[in-house]
């Protein structure tokens, strides 16, 4: 019998927040920072670059990359990726609205204007036609956003952007390792930038890297918040700006920098052992009736999944998401729901929202909306945001058939074999589950 209805649960494993513990520090995090404190190396003004010159270099060597920097945040590195294609105030930046607002933070931060265009259904990503209806001769830069280890259809955003003259900024915070045909998201773009704040791929407490292939957008983005840097950048135009930054001070702490090249010393082993787990249970879901895993576009290879379950309702006695999850959790299986609905409103726990509809952008009674005017001053062009309307940004039922399973970050054979389990259940006893629910 189902747990819901009084039954045993399936997922019983008491080890379950071990199997699903992310991130995971170990003593060697530990070692590294207290031999820095230990040396007195807290910051690279003591003259210890070592862990953030190691960083830098595996970040290069991993992307595949000709320059990387670390930064004190993914949001600052954002920032420098955004000055360094060239982003000023009054330019307008496009980028997607159902996302945390981080993305937009730094387009801000640069005194330019966040253009909100509306994602594909199918990634939740930005939909390049969508991007060309927005562009205007104010447009510097698209800002993509890989959504969880989805990357945009950065094809045709890249075909787009080069017929325009316009750069491409990816937002890499969450997708660290997902390769788009091939190549490293976050290596394709003008420039880019990883988070590593706790639960990123890479975590590390706070911090984030910004990287470039192009020496033009390196030399430039060096100068926004790394005056100590510059002297020996190749152009002297650039490197004269030595002592001097056109932003505030924005480099990594050295125990951040050391406690992220220990993480990613690790990250291959520990992202092939999330990416087994995944794949063994979707498989297996995938063979219970009324359950599959959500189809992946063929540009993507990616190296971490989302964590996707779809259900088809018609299968499962016409069950609705909440009773589903509702079910899933009695039986013991830490499922959630990735639909936006209860996250979307300002002051609610989930970041997870639709910035447009922000009061910051789109007004309130007590006149909100004219901060932004207000910061971005008078260059920027004054954009009505109770105009802009996204349809699927603003479907709140996105992803339609989806719950999210947690990350399954240590080898988890027999917890994977009660997830199973627990779906296994629900298939066979869907029709108890609806009846129920309506009390028939
Ligand atoms: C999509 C996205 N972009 C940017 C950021 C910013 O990174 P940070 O928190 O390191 O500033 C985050 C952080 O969660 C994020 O999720």
């Amino acid at each position: 019998m189902l747990a819901l209805l009084g039954g045993d649960s399936a997922v019983t494993a008491e080890d379950h927040d071990y199997y699903t513990q992310w991130p995971i520090y170990t003593e060697e995090e530990v070692e590294v920072v207290s031999s820095l404190i230990r040396t007195n190396s807290l910051s690279s003004a003591s003259g210890s670059y070592g862990p953030i010159q190691e960083l830098e270099d595996l970040v290069c060597v991993r992307w595949g990359v000709k320059y990387a920097i670390a930064h004190s945040s993914g949001t600052s590195a954002l920032r420098t990726a955004l000055f360094g294609v060239g982003v000023v105030p009054g330019d307008e930046v496009i980028t997607q609205s159902s996302v945390h607002p981080f993305n937009c933070l730094p387009i801000i931060g640069c005194g330019a204007v966040p253009v909100f265009a509306d994602i594909d259904p199918n990634t939740l990503t930005l939909d390049p036609q969508d991007i060309e209806r927005k562009i205007t001769d104010r447009t510097k830069a698209i800002m993509v956003v890989h959504w969880r280890g989805m990357p945009a259809d950065l094809d045709s955003i890249m075909d787009i952007a080069r017929h325009y003259s316009i750069k491409v900024v990816e937002d890499n915070a969450v997708s660290q390792g997902t390769l788009h045909r091939g190549r490293m998201l976050g290596s394709i773009g003008d420039s880019s930038a990883i988070s590593f704040q706790d639960g990123k791929l890479t975590s590390a407490g706070e911090g984030g890297v910004f990287m470039t292939n192009d020496v033009e957008v390196y030399q430039r983005a060096a100068t926004l918040g790394h005056y100590e840097r510059l002297k020996d950048l190749p152009d002297p135009k650039w490197s004269s700006v030595s002592g001097f930054s056109f932003g505030e001070k924005y480099r990594m702490a050295t125990v951040t920098a050391a406690i992220a090249v220990v993480q990613m010393k690790k990250w291959d082993q520990r992202l092939e052992i999330r990416k087994e787990n995944e794949i063994k249970l979707g498989e297996t879901i995938s063979e219970i009736k009324g359950f599959s895993v959500p189809a992946v576009p063929d540009y993507v290879e990616s190296r971490y999944s989302r964590g996707f379950v779809q259900f088809h309702p018609q299968q499962l006695a016409g069950i609705t998401r909440e009773r589903l999850i509702e079910a899933l959790n009695a039986e013991g299986a830490k499922v959630q729901s990735p639909a936006r609905k209860d996250s979307r409103i300002p002051h609610t726990q989930g970041l997870q929202r639709m910035l447009h509809k922000h009061p910051v952008f789109a007004g309130n009674d007590h006149g909100t909306e004219e901060i932004l005017w207000e910061v971005l001053g008078l260059s920027a062009p004054r954009f009505d945001y109770k105009t802009v309307a996204l349809p699927v940004t603003e479907d709140p039922e996105l992803p339609y058939d989806m719950i999210q399973l947690p990350s399954f970050s240590r080898p988890a054979g027999e917890l994977i074999n009660e997830y199973a389990t627990a779906f296994d259940k629900i298939a066979l006893n869907a029709n108890s589950l609806t009846r129920d629910s309506t009390g028939i």
